[in-house]
């Protein structure tokens, strides 16, 4: 692959990218690069307005040359698309939008041709309302093995009052005088996971993908499986381990089983788990030899860009990940929170769902050069990265939807007042000057309208400019490869405001999150920058790798 060579020190220098990895190395997951295809709005290959298969097709050697490892799509099943696909109807079945199970199977070939991996989104909390095991629910009527499958209760009465999260009750009554859980929307019921066909169905959707030959699964909700077969009110002061309908002690046994699944098929098929858990340790627990292989750090993700927010997460991450001798994965986004250039370019530079707000005030420019600084912080940590689409090109949330096109339930649930998830999921603009931006042949119009200037941020125009987002991030993960299969990683300062560290004995780098430009430290080969260098010194909000001297070769 070539890199882009920059004319100025502070941007890249030219280097030789290292070899891609065998496809047949058993820990290619411990430092992956993988790259989140939200496939509705990838790339839209047949013209419809929605993206789908073969639009990823005929991109894979933009995937291939921006240099990641694998690919991770979310559900792109069967699906009555209430919440974007994670409402699955049917998980043997592509759903009719983005093409057809064959068209699955010979993507996912064709990825491993260039290198790249399959990995395949599972949602095992809850099906579709339309799934064929909650028709036959309804259908059946109360007291029936059918009803079983779920969380039916009767009742004059709601049967408790957690709250979905999605806002809102969790119940919902059917005319026969019963009540049903749903931890997100009625569209999605709870499945019952102390019933045997839930765990037999689940454990063979596994076999059906990995006969397929995906790589592994990202497992949606992970932590919410298993509930309290009373179904009691949350306490207060709820003890670890056992809330109603959280992180209980026993859910942890499902992904052993998965997890023996996985290991009887030849390479290694990981399991990855959404586990939202303030808790490291609880965190981690899910991460045991026996379980999942690796999980979303949203701990990085979710603070504000100050050094000693970022500083203390990576400290306390790579220690909670250490004794399980699982590697951390680091995150910046994804397709349920606010973009990163507008995330970071706000007073407050964390992530909550909570503090979602429409009109927040935001520097785009600030924020696109801290996602740049960030970029490459994340980048050079050791462990996984994860890539949300369109972050390599550094887009920012589209928060003036136009009224009427938006289409997340959270946003509906809570009566508008949350701008909801939309705005990171708008069609991603690959060349000209106006929608759809290549992202559509002809003229039909994309499910979520791109802005008009959007031009700015095409694949065309970036892979042309030495200075995008879209080149630095191809130029940071051909060198990164350099760095695959080591996990060393030690602070070389321990200032508050910059992230200075070695990986290996060949790379260090260095963050500046203070207000003032410092000087770098000597170095033989200055590799990368987020910004350009000032009078020789980095700037605030700037990453550079370098090459220390004297270092091991
Ligand atoms: C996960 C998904 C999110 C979805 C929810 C319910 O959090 O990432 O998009 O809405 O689960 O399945």
């Amino acid at each position: 692959m070539d890199v882009p060579v920059l004319e100025s020190e502070g941007y890249a220098t030219p280097v030789a990218s290292a070899p891609a990895p065998s496809t047949a190395d058993p820990l290619w997951w411990r430092s992956a690069v993988i790259y989140q295809l939200y496939i509705r709005s990838f790339a839209d290959g047949n013209g419809d307005g929605t993206g789908d298969i073969a639009g990823v097709r005929a991109h894979l050697d933009y995937l291939k040359e921006l240099g990641v490892d694998a690919l991770w799509f979310t559900p792109w099943y069967a699906s009555p698309l209430a919440d974007g696909g994670y409402d699955v109807s049917d998980y043997r079945q592509i759903h009719p939008a983005f093409g057809e199970i064959e068209e699955a199977e010979a993507l996912i070939r064709e990825a491993l041709a260039l290198g790249i991996r399959t990995i395949i989104d599972v949602v095992p909390n809850h099906v579709s309302n339309e799934h064929e095991w909650f028709k036959a629910a309804l259908a059946a009527g109360p007291g029936s093995p059918e009803r079983e499958r779920f969380w039916f209760v009767d009742g004059d009465a709601i049967p408790n009052h957690w709250v979905s999260n999605f806002q809102g009750t969790t119940w919902t009554q059917v005319p026969d005088g019963q009540w049903y859980l749903h931890l997100f929307t009625p569209e999605q019921p709870d499945l019952n996971w102390n019933h045997p066909d839930v765990r037999r169905e689940h454990e063979d959707v596994l076999r059906f993908w990995f006969d397929r030959g995906v790589a592994g699964v990202r497992i949606d909700s992970a932590a919410l499986l298993v509930k309290d077969p009373e179904l009691p009110e949350v306490p207060d002061g709820v003890v670890a381990g056992q809330h109603p309908n959280t992180d209980r002690d026993e859910v942890h046994d499902i992904y052993r089983s998965w997890r023996a699944v996985a290991n009887s098929y030849p390479g290694t098929r990981v399991l990855v788990g959404e586990v939202w858990m303030p808790d490291p340790v609880r965190f981690t627990n899910y991460l045991r030899p026996d379980e999942m292989h690796t999980a979303f750090n949203f701990d990085f993700m979710a603070r504000p860009w100050q050094g000693s927010e970022l500083r203390e997460s990576i400290d306390s991450m790579l220690a909670a990940h250490a004794p399980v001798h699982a590697p951390s994965t680091w995150v910046l986004s994804n397709h349920d929170v606010t973009r990163t250039v507008t995330r970071y370019g706000r007073d407050d530079s964390s992530f909550a769902f909570a503090t979602k707000r429409f009109g927040t005030p935001t520097d785009i420019a600030l924020g696109t050069r801290r996602a740049r600084a960030a970029a490459l912080l994340s980048a050079a940590l050791p462990g996984s990265l994860y890539l949300y689409q369109g972050d390599e090109l550094g887009l920012p949330e589209v928060e003036d939807l136009p009224e009427g096109t938006r289409q997340d339930p959270m946003h509906f649930r809570s009566d508008g007042v949350d701008p909801g998830r939309d705005g990171c999921r708008v069609p991603l603009p690959w060349s000209g000057t106006q929608p759809p931006f290549g992202f559509s042949g002809g003229d039909s119009q994309p499910w979520l309208p791109q802005p008009d200037d959007w031009a700015l941020y095409t694949v065309e125009s970036e892979a042309a400019d030495p200075r995008s987002m879209l080149s630095l991030y191809r130029a940071a993960l051909a060198i990164r490869r350099g760095l695959e299969g080591d996990e060393s990683f030690s602070w070389l300062s321990t200032d508050a405001d910059v992230l200075y560290f070695a990986r290996g004995g060949g790379f260090v780098s260095i963050t500046n999150l203070s207000d003032r430009p410092i000087d770098l430290p000597e170095h033989e080969e200055f590799l990368l920058g987020s910004t350009e260098l000032v009078d020789g010194q980095l700037a605030p909000d700037s990453t550079a790798w370098l090459r220390p001297i004297n270092h091991e070769r």
